[in-house]
């Protein structure tokens, strides 16, 4: 992308938490090429050296192994760091897990991203969620509106839950303490590099089932619809962030595609992507309930993105269906090999 190169940071050496999972991996791919030094951790929890198979032995990046919760293992990464994007999180949980996780480590390391960013003069991007919208019905959701959280015995809450102190935890160290943060809340997006797990979204799991010739698990009817967009969309999104800090600070940000696709649409759109027939192709519907408790999944998500293309110039230039196409081929290659 031409316009990483023209960058106008003046340190070069960018931090990166939970690096080896898709958007982590994506985003520093994107660094590496316009020829920044790039220092992440990740505890390999989600995450796969895989993903960083491009660069992992590029002198520009150096990874640590490590848990995010453990200050001293960041501080040392990070010390020479202008920026941090704090991208490391555990994320949507289902009511037989445990929610425990999501919530420790989501806030733990956001508070020691933060200290590290107000111990030595970092700026922090940090990674939110169009979870955090909760069930409003306010469509398109705009970074201003009212948000409207469920009930708390619903586990699924959790992680917006946890991203949203951490948003109140950002703000805080940037009005108390005059750390430069930005909050991105990213709508869904998707790569290669996804995990095959609910955490990663239906569109891999999806590509999964058919090429294994499984039934396409959908919770719910599949009328819900989502906008999701490529990683590298969202990497790019990250780094507008990065270098227009100044003008960001203290800002929350959407970040993704607003186009609009039903969960449904998207498996025929996927099986007809990979050249299967409707009737080659098993649909399961899983009833919510028993994927998540009383939580109730949002009919429709669809960002409203004007405050990133005012603010940052930014747009997405990967549709919908060019990242399935794109992602669904890479998938199917890979499973080949
Ligand atoms: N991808 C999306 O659609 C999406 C949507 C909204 C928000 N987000 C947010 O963006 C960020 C990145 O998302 P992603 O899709 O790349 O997720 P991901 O799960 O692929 O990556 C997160 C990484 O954090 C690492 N991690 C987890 N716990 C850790 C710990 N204790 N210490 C160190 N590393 C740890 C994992 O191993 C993983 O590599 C997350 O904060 C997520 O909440 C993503």
């Amino acid at each position: 992308m031409e316009s990483l190169k023209n960058n106008s940071v003046k340190s070069k050496v960018i931090g990166i938490t939970g690096i080896a999972g898709m958007l982590g991996s994506h985003l520093s791919e994107q660094l590496i090429k316009a020829n920044y030094t790039v220092k992440g951790i990740d505890n390999l929890s989600v995450g796969k050296l895989e993903n960083l198979e491009k660069i992992i032995n590029n002198e520009k990046f150096s990874l640590e192994i490590n848990d995010g919760r453990n200050i001293d293992a960041l501080r040392k990464i990070f010390k020479d760091c202008n920026t941090i994007i704090h991208l490391a999180a555990v994320k949507k949980v289902v009511e037989n897990q445990s929610s425990f996780e999501t919530l420790d480590v989501n806030v733990k390391i956001t508070q020691n991203v933060l200290e590290i960013a107000k111990e030595k003069n970092i700026n922090v991007i940090m990674a939110s969620t169009s979870d955090v919208y909760g069930v409003s019905e306010e469509i398109p959701f705009k970074e201003n509106q009212n948000l409207k959280i469920g009930d708390s015995t619903a586990k699924r809450w959790a992680y917006a839950v946890s991203k949203l102190y951490c948003e109140h935890l950002c703000i805080s160290y940037c009005k108390d303490f005059d750390v430069k943060v930005c909050i991105l809340r990213y709508f869904g997006g998707f790569s290669d590099k996804s995990s095959f797990t609910w955490s990663g979204g239906h569109v891999p799991i999806f590509i999964n089932q058919i090429l294994n010739g499984d039934p396409i698990t959908i919770h719910g009817d599949g009328k819900q619809t989502r906008s999701m967009g490529h990683a590298d969309d969202l990497a790019y999104g990250t780094f507008l962030a990065m270098i227009n800090i100044d003008k960001v600070n203290g800002e929350i940000i959407n970040i993704g595609n607003t186009e609009e696709f039903s969960v449904i649409d998207t498996a025929y759109l996927l099986a007809d992507i990979l050249k299967k027939g409707k009737n080659d192709i098993k649909i399961e519907f899983i009833p919510e309930e028993k994927v998540y408790g009383t939580y109730k999944d949002l009919r429709r998500r669809v960002p409203d993105i004007s405050k990133a293309r005012r603010l940052l110039g930014y747009e997405p230039k990967i549709s919908f269906k060019q990242a399935l196409e794109l992602v669904a081929a890479s998938i199917k290659e890979k499973k080949n090999k």
